[in-house]
C-alpha cells in the first residue's frame, strides 16, 4: 500500500461534495484517486471540480479499480449493505455513511463480510471525531456533573425538496434514520445500552417525518427529538444531580469554536474548544487506523448496536408499544 491511503468515492452524493471530499483534501493520511457515478459525465464533472485523477462510470469500474485502498460509500441507506459488501470482496476499506443499514441484521451481514476480507469498517459518525465530544465525555466520566441521570437531545431540519431521498422508503428515508440516529448515538456513548425504548411519530408516504424518543438505561433516561419537517434545531444537554452539560451543536458545530455550557454549584462556565473539520478527523482516524494497523476508536459493531436500539424505536412508533432491547 502507498504511504496515504488512495480513496475512492462512490457517487457524486450531496454530501461527499459539500463536506467529504473537501475534507479529504486536506487529509494528512489519504488522498482522492478515483470517483464514479452511475453517469459518467457526471463522475468528470465532479472530478474535475476537485482534481480527482480519475472518473468511472459505474461503481464496479471504481471497484476493480487496483489504485483504490478505500471507498467512502455515501449511497441512499438501502444500498449501503451491497456496495460495502461489494467493496470488502474487492479488498478495499469502506467508510460507510450513517446509518450503516436501514436495520441492525443487514449492518451485521456487512460487519461480518468486511472482517472475512480482513478489511475495516467505519462508520461515518463524524461528529464523535470532535473534540468537543472528547471533553464531553472527559467531564461526564470524570464526575463534573454527578451521575448523569438524563441525556436530552435534537436534530431536526426542514427537508429542501419533496424529491430527497430521505422521504423515499424504498431508500431507506425516515428521520429517525437520517438524524434520529445521532441522538441515539451520543445517548449510547453517555449512558451505555437501554434496555427499553418508547416513541412516537408522525409519519409521511410511509416514513417517519418527525419522531420523538425515549430510552431507558438501567441508572438513566434519554430523551431525544428528530425530524425532516421541522426546524433547524441540534442540542445536546446532559443532567446529574449536581449539574448540566449542554452542547448547543453537537452534531454540525461547522468549523466554528465549538461551546460546552457547564453549570454546577451555582456557577456557569463556558468551555470553548477551537474550531476544526470534523470530517478529516474521521478520515485521519480511518486512515491511521489502517496505514498503522491501529484498533479503531469506535468498531463497526457500534453500528449495529446503534442499529438495534432504531429498529426498536420504530417498532415502537408504528405499534404504539414500548419495546423492550
Ligand atoms: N455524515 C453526514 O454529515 C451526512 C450528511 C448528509 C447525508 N449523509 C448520509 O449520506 C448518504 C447520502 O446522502 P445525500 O444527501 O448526500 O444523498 P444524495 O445527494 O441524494 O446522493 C446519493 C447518491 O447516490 C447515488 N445513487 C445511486 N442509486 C441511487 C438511487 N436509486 N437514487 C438516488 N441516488 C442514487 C447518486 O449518485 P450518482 O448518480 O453519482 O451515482 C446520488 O447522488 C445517506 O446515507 C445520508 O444518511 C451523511
Amino acid at each position: 500500500m502507498a504511504d496515504r491511503l488512495r480513496w475512492g468515492i462512490i457517487s457524486t452524493a450531496r454530501i461527499g461534495i459539500r463536506r467529504v471530499i473537501p475534507a479529504l483534501l486536506r487529509s494528512r493520511t489519504g488522498t482522492a484517486v478515483a470517483i464514479a457515478s452511475r453517469d459518467l459525465a457526471r463522475a468528470r464533472e465532479v472530478a474535475a471540480k476537485f482534481q480527482i485523477p480519475r472518473a468511472h462510470g459505474s461503481y464496479e469500474a471504481l471497484l476493480a479499480d487496483p489504485d483504490v485502498d478505500a471507498v467512502y460509500n455515501p449511497l441512499p441507506n438501502t444500498l449501503h449493505p451491497e456496495w460495502t459488501i461489494r467493496a470488502a470482496r474487492a479488498g478495499k476499506h469502506v467508510l460507510c455513511e450513517k446509518p450503516l443499514a436501514i436495520d441492525a441484521r443487514q449492518a451485521q451481514t456487512m460487519v461480518d463480510a468486511c472482517r472475512a476480507a480482513g478489511v475495516l469498517l467505519q462508520e461515518a459518525f463524524m461528529y464523535r471525531f470532535h473534540p468537543q465530544i472528547t471533553e464531553l465525555r472527559r467531564l461526564v466520566a470524570s464526575g463534573a456533573v454527578g451521575v448523569p441521570w438524563l441525556a436530552r437531545s435534537a436534530f431536526t431540519f426542514a427537508v429542501g425538496s419533496d424529491d430527497d431521498i430521505r422521504l423515499n422508503p424504498a431508500l431507506g428515508g425516515g428521520g429517525l434514520l437520517d438524524v434520529g440516529c445521532y441522538c441515539v448515538s451520543i445517548s449510547r456513548l453517555l449512558m451505555g445500552e437501554p434496555n427499553a425504548v418508547t416513541a412516537s411519530g408522525a409519519f409521511e408516504r410511509g416514513v417517519d417525518v418527525r419522531l420523538a424518543g425515549l430510552l431507558t438505561f438501567a441508572a438513566g433516561t434519554a430523551l431525544f427529538d428528530c425530524g425532516l419537517r421541522l426546524p433547524y434545531r441540534q442540542f445536546c444537554e446532559i443532567v446529574g444531580a449536581e449539574g448540566t452539560i449542554t452542547l448547543p451543536r453537537p452534531f454540525q458545530p461547522e468549523e466554528d469554536p465549538a461551546v460546552l455550557l457547564v453549570r454546577r454549584g451555582g456557577q456557569d462556565e463556558r468551555v470553548e474548544i477551537p474550531g476544526t473539520n470534523q470530517y478529516t478527523l474521521m478520515l485521519d482516524h480511518m486512515g491511521t487506523c489502517i496505514l498503522q494497523r491501529r484498533q479503531p476508536q469506535f468498531p463497526p459493531e457500534d453500528a449495529v448496536a446503534n442499529l438495534r436500539v432504531l429498529d426498536a424505536l420504530q417498532a415502537s412508533a408504528r405499534s404504539g408499544n414500548p419495546v423492550g432491547l
